[in-house]
């Protein structure tokens, strides 16, 4: 089975040939992959021409004109590196007969951890410090925080990553409360509060969004719901970044209604993030100003780069690859 490996990186390609190579041992049915290092867009789809499966990632277009000329060139299943699959025009696949698989867990802790890495670096300011200390400066005029302790915490989807970040936040003895569409009871019995949305805006000194994004969460945080929060709030997304209207909230830290924002995901991240611009010009004036705030944190969507998590989406991908050369479902298949 012929597989065109998008998006595929040095780390992707690394493991995803080990775990092949433990399924060729094992007797398993071949499974030759050709890895490419570009985005899978409308402009490069014709790549995937002689193979009847591609894997992709995050930032891999894959709307109704790609799926179309995927189908053309004889692919049949879609194996996506990662949970979300935002990025995937399910209708066209089932007008195309594309089936579809994810990883749907590989580490709920890398994602959860992060969320707490860009909460303490916003608020103890340590690049700041690393920075001035480098530099012989050592004074503290600037980096003074809060205590984490007593705070209200908003978790925005309770799911496994959700649980674990508010498990976490409950162990710096936070206030934690929730919204979701679906309670989650171990999250009730360790004293999780859920709320309405527009309650969880109201009472949070923190809020960190881990629902997915679809069409009742793009947007989530905009003018009217920023308004609906504590000002100086610290907004925390490693979600997607469409849950975020970009605009508004730029609007928002100027005004200080926003007092921190973490943010490992951007609305108009693809093609920009995993990339080196270091001597390039960005042309995204959006981004360009956000790097410009003091108060802003932006990692490049790292909050999964962890060896556990790399290892299991090799190992998970590369098992929903071997159900898909028997022509079996397997148990990760995204039902539409
Ligand atoms: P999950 O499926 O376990 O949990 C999602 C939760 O969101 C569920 O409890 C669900 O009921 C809830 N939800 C659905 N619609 C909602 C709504 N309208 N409002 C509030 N909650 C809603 O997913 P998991 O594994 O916890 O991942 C969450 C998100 O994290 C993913 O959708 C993905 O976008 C993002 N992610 C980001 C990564 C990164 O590297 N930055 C890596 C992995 C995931």
């Amino acid at each position: 089975m012929k597989t065109a490996v998008f998006s595929s990186k040095s780390y992707d390609r690394e493991r995803l040939t080990r775990e092949l190579k433990q399924v060729a041992d094992s007797g398993g049915n071949k499974i030759e992959c050709t890895f490419l290092e570009v985005r899978l867009t409308p402009e490069t789809a014709i790549l995937a021409r002689g193979h009847t499966v591609v894997c992709c990632f995050v930032h891999d277009e894959l709307g109704p004109e790609v799926i179309e000329i995927l189908a053309q060139h004889g692919v049949r299943h879609i194996a996506m590196r990662c949970a979300g699959y935002n990025n995937v025009d399910l209708r066209a696949c089932r007008k195309c007969q594309i089936t579809v698989s994810r990883v749907p867990a590989y580490s709920p802790y890398a994602v959860a951890e992060h969320a707490v890495g860009l909460i303490l670096e916003l608020n103890r300011k340590y690049s700041r410090a690393y920075n001035r200390v480098r530099d012989n400066n050592f004074s503290l005029d600037g980096l003074e925080g809060f205590d984490l302790h007593g705070k209200t915490v908003g978790v925005v989807g309770t799911g496994k990553i959700g649980v674990c970040f508010a498990r976490i936040m409950l162990g710096f003895g936070c206030r934690v409360v929730a919204f979701d569409i679906q309670e989650n009871s171990e999250l009730l019995a360790a004293g999780v509060c859920y709320m309405d949305l527009a309650g969880l805006f109201a009472e949070s000194d923190i809020i960190s969004l881990h629902c997915p994004l679809n069409e009742h969460t793009q947007h989530l945080i905009n003018e009217k719901s920023i308004a609906g929060m504590k000002c100086g709030v610290m907004v925390i997304n490693t979600s997607r970044g469409p849950l975020i209207d970009t605009g508004d909230i730029i609007a928002a830290v100027k005004s200080g209604q926003v007092g921190y924002l973490g943010m490992d995901v951007y609305e108009e991240e693809a093609g920009v993030f995993f990339e080196d611009f270091s001597s390039r010009i960005i042309g995204d004036d959006q981004l360009m100003r956000l790097t410009t705030f003091p108060n802003v944190r932006i990692t490049s969507h790292q909050a999964f780069f962890t060896h556990e998590a790399l290892d299991n989406i090799a190992r998970t991908a590369v098992e929903n690859l071997v159900y898909q050369s028997r022509g079996e479902p397997g148990p990760n298949l995204v039902s539409f």
